[in-house]
């Protein structure tokens, strides 16, 4: 798949709370669904990365380990 396929365009709401996965296992990529505890019971210590706009805001995001299955 190619870069600008695994692109995806969110529509983000000033000053709400957005999680971000960082681990890439979240079964709701972008989003952080805690998946992440799981792998740092073994060892990890993964944390998502937390944004909250000063203004509603389009942002585009993409991540090297998104496959398929789970983009
Ligand atoms: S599920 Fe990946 S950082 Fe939370």
């Amino acid at each position: 798949m190619k870069e600008e396929e695994k692109t995806k365009t969110l529509k983000l709401k000033a000053r709400e709370k957005y999680s971000f996965c960082t681990c890439g296992k979240s079964k709701n990529l972008p989003y952080c669904d805690d998946s992440h505890r799981k792998l740092n019971e073994q060892g990890h210590s993964y944390k998502s990365l937390k944004i909250i706009p000063k203004s509603d805001a389009e942002i585009a995001v993409y991540c090297s380990n998104w496959d398929s299955e789970s983009s």
